[in-house]
């Protein structure tokens, strides 16, 4: 964790820009996987830690916006959890890491909010079952409307300072960097025919767990890339398939990376691929390239559309004009998801407090057009944002047979053509990208995706 300074810092900048009432902050706890004592391995949440640092499971903390009174909630462990689990830092410790100076049991919760019921308490939106019983029990707020009656001025107070990140954070991030940078070579080098995708899968998961880290999302490593989140790794690799590799580290400090890169199995790319590919290639590069403060991320995604269209234009699968093609949604067909996703403590970062909160405001609108609306981030970037940049093109046989059979965009779409490419699979390549004062930086050591870098290292 950082210094105390940091957490204390934070929650003070929470405090100028909320000044009534108080917030709740619900930690996480241990997760039981078939039965309570055996349980998936322990993540705290993101705003927790943002605010409090500490990693521990079943802790809690107020913050009056009146008084400015900070409470640490949490126990001691007692002999029986010293027996098991070993000697731990106090509550008294914990709450001097974070700066927090008042510690109350984690029972004395109920009585401190009972104490306070008439005053507005603020709370982010649960997203684990055994919390909002808690909130239940707290606040008499039924888990069904917990949404509903979240803080919207603390889920958009969190989020003004979340996104922002810190050189502390940056730093953090690239140490995350190092372990996915490490993730993507191993997968490079074992992307051979004759393997299962379950043992290079396997193998990057083992290079995070050998940092101390885990992965930041399940690992997508798949030969049907056209399954955007496709995370069966039970097919063999056989010369000539596209293997799609996304996946990230979540450092022990529980920054993450994520990056995507699509290597040709047997180690050169066909004609037809090295084609799709050098266009999803040039997306990226350009896209990345945009990237500076006050431009809409929005405009990057429509900008990195018009190359995939004008792409597929060049090599006859899409026709028309490509700005109209693009306005209306026919590029989606290949494209179906947004440009990428703001990353920091989540690989989605703050994705609980909600998409329209992290990713967009009063200017900057979420499209509902099919593919546009998948789009997580649209607004206006600022310094100290981490965004991922990750286009795509896709054969996604069964939305290719729908919208052929509906006649949908046949004006711009060349669906005999398209035809010619329903095992071809599909292609991503994604980058963390932070924004500087004047424009970006590529986080990390580069992962190469240059045609030849990949071809050239895929055969040594
Ligand atoms: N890299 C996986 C995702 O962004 O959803
Ligand atoms: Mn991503």
């Amino acid at each position: 964790m950082f210094d105390a300074h940091i957490y204390s810092t934070r929650r003070n900048k929470l405090k100028s820009i909320l000044n009534n009432g108080i917030a709740l902050f619900l930690g996480n706890n241990y997760a039981p996987m078939n039965y309570p004592a055996n349980t998936y391995p322990f993540r705290q949440d993101s705003n927790f830690l943002y605010f409090f640092g500490l990693n521990d499971a079943r802790l809690a903390a107020i913050i009056d916006f009146e008084s400015g009174k900070e409470i640490l909630f949490g126990d001691d462990v007692d002999i029986d959890d010293i027996i098991w689990m070993g000697t731990q830092a106090s509550l008294k410790d914990k709450s001097a890491q974070c700066g927090v100076k008042e510690t109350r049991t984690y029972n004395d919760l109920e009585k401190y909010i009972s104490e306070n019921s008439g005053r507005q308490i603020h709370y982010l939106p649960p997203y684990r079952a055994d919390n909002s019983i808690v909130l239940e029990k707290l606040l008499g707020i039924k888990p069904s409307s917990q949404k509903k009656f979240a803080s919207i001025d603390l889920i958009k107070a969190v989020v003004s300072l979340r996104a922002v990140k810190e050189p502390c954070e940056i730093e953090a991030l690239e140490e995350a960097q190092k372990i996915g940078y490490e993730m993507h070579s191993t997968a490079l080098k074992m992307t051979k025919p004759g393997i299962y995708e379950r043992e290079i899968a396997g193998a990057m998961e083992g290079v995070c767990l050998s940092h101390g880290a885990v992965v930041s999302f399940p690992v997508i490593l798949t030969i049907n890339g056209q399954t955007l989140h496709n995370h069966c790794h039970e097919n063999i690799l056989k010369e000539g398939d596209l293997l799609l590799v996304d996946a990230g580290a979540e450092a022990p400090n529980n920054y993450c990376s994520d990056h995507t890169r699509t290597y040709p199995v047997g180690g050169k790319f066909t004609q037809k691929q090295k084609e799709i590919y050098e266009i999803v290639l040039k997306a990226n590069k350009e896209a990345i390239q945009m990237i500076k403060p006050g431009i809409t991320f929005q405009s990057v995604h429509f900008y990195a559309c018009k190359i995939i269209a004008e792409g597929l234009k060049a090599i006859g699968l899409m026709k028309g004009n490509t700005d109209e093609a693009v306005k209306q949604g026919a590029h989606a067909m290949f494209l179906p998801h947004g440009l990428g996703h703001m990353m920091g403590l989540d690989v989605h970062d703050m994705e609980d407090l909600g998409e329209n909160y992290v990713g967009y405001d009063e200017e900057t609108k979420r499209s509902t057009l099919f593919g546009t609306a998948y789009l997580r981030m649209g607004r206006k970037l600022k310094e100290g944002f981490v965004v991922t940049v990750e286009p795509g093109i896709y054969f996604i046989p069964a939305l290719i047979q729908m919208w052929e059979k509906e006649n949908k965009f046949s004006e711009f779409i060349n669906y005999s053509k398209v035809n010619e490419y329903l095992n071809f699979g599909g292609i991503r390549i994604e980058d963390d990208i932070l924004v500087t004062k004047d424009g970006y930086r590529n986080l990390g050591k580069p992962i190469p995706k240059e045609v030849d870098d990949i071809e050239n290292l895929m055969s040594c």
